[in-house]
């Protein structure tokens, strides 16, 4: 296995350690040099990049929100000359203007070798075919597996996101044994192999990369066993590169190897922004270390999980994020995230891997309802106790009261993409 490890890899911990001081002092230097937004926020705070003497000392340093993003929108956080961005990204968000990111030809260069390494630890090997079902265009989903797989030594098939059924026509016909795509949108694929009468189970596909939204071990359980593959879980965001900030390794699939010689992790407190010890649960900060065209300073993620010592890898890993401090529902006091809800309807007989959660207010309180869909072959009895098998798991599990529809078959909106799962019918 060691052979397969490129140079980052083999780093001991001491020498990754000096590496990333080493890197982090010279992207302080960069961001302040060159963007206004860093040199005004590190003066507001009373740092300069000298300041930074070990790795620890980062944490003086003012974090980055998505809103300082968006408020130099479109290329204010960009720390070279525009002749030298070779390429742009966007991510849309939920509400108002995207946020722009941009590569200079190393930083592409960067991303690819990241992508591929993180193909390498699920298992994908040079000669592999990879069918890219994430969506290509402005989304780094596509693109940045496409150029990874390439970077790896694999035969590209850019199917993007979309015209299910002509997907599952490519997998049969070009017998790819690795799938990048999320893990909604696989469930999508899954009901369009059984609608054409083809079992899922005897595909070419041997590995999927799922990533882009959170999953729970329970989805990774109905995945695996109804395709007959492994499947592993891949971690990026566009502002901090795309897919490949970390993955897991198809040998442990225990959480993901950060890749820190690249990207630097911090979990901190929520509410306080103290940084936590590794093993305590929190938001992710990432610091780039090795980007050229828009270096990212503690950047608060949103997304909530704890750092772990490395097992497959020397790098820290990264537990499966739970969710984002964005998708968290507050109902009469009880934070609640959609992958709970998750672990529950995939355990429960008769209803099918797919939900929606809706929230309305009755009164002066939210309220919930989960509604989940029934398989084709439930009873009406199977399907009125599944309603009450979710019900009191909701209660007794996460401590607070849903309302739940078990609906008909096919009646959810599927997903091509990263899947919405809330559908927030409060009147604000
Ligand atoms: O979703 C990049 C990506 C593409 C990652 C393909 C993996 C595969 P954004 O559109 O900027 O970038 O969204 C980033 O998606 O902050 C998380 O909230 C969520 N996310 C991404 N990967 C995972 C994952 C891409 N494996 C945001 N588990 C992140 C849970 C994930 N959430």
């Amino acid at each position: 296995m060691t052979e397969l490890l490129d140079s980052g890899e083999r780093l001991g911990r001491d020498e990754l350690s000096a590496l990333q001081l080493e890197r982090l002092r010279a992207t302080l230097r960069h961001a302040y040099a060159n963007v206004d937004f860093y040199r005004r926020s590190f003066d507001a705070a009373g740092v300069t990049p000298d300041d930074c003497r070990t790795l620890a000392d980062l944490a003086r340093f003012p974090f980055t929100a998505k809103s300082d993003l968006r408020d130099h929108y479109p290329f204010g956080m960009f720390a070279v000359d525009q002749s030298r961005i070779r390429r742009v990204h966007a991510s849309s968000g939920t509400t108002g203007r995207p946020t722009v990111v941009g590569y200079t030809d190393r930083d592409l260069d960067t991303w690819a070798d990241v992508v591929a390494r993180s193909l390498r630890a699920a298992g994908a090997r040079p000669g592999h075919k990879v069918h890219v079902a994430y969506g290509y265009g402005l989304f780094t989903g596509g693109l940045g597996a496409h150029y990874g797989a390439e970077r790896l030594g694999c035969t590209v098939i850019p199917a993007s996101g979309g015209m299910t059924a002509r997907q599952v026509q490519l997998i049969q016909d070009f017998r790819p044994e690795v799938i990048m795509v999320t893990p909604s949108y696989m469930l999508t694929l899954l009901d369009e192999f059984e609608r054409q009468g083809v079992d899922p189970r005897s595909t070419s596909l041997k590995v999927g990369v799922f990533g882009a939204e959170p999953w729970t071990e329970a989805m990774r359980k109905e995945i695996e066993d109804r395709f007959a593959i492994d499947a592993v879980d891949i971690y990026g965001l566009s502002e901090v590169i795309g897919p490949g900030v970390a993955q897991e390794c198809v040998e442990t699939k225990d959480g993901l190897h950060i890749w820190e010689d690249h990207f630097y992790p911090e979990v901190v407190d929520p509410f306080t922004g103290e940084v936590l010890p590794d093993g305590e649960e929190g938001e992710l900060v990432f610091t780039s270390l090795t980007k050229e065209a828009m270096p990212v300073i503690r950047y608060r993620t949103r997304d909530l999980t704890r750092l772990l010592p490395g097992t497959a890898r020397v790098f820290r890993r990264m537990e499966k994020v739970t969710g984002r401090s964005d998708d968290m529902i507050i109902l009469r006091g009880v934070n609640l995230f959609p992958t709970q809800i998750e672990e529950i309807v995939l355990r429960t007989p008769a209803v099918a891997p797919h939900f929606q959660l809706r929230l309305t207010r009755e009164g002066r309180l939210d309220a919930l309802t989960v509604r989940a869909e029934a398989r084709p072959d439930a009873t009406a009895a199977e399907r009125a106790e599944a309603a009450r098998a979710i019900a009191t798991a909701v209660k007794d599990g996460i401590g607070v009261s849903a309302g739940v529809e078990v609906v008909d078959p096919e009646t959810l909106e599927r997903s091509v993409g990263k899947i919405k799962r809330i559908v927030d019918l409060r009147d604000h």
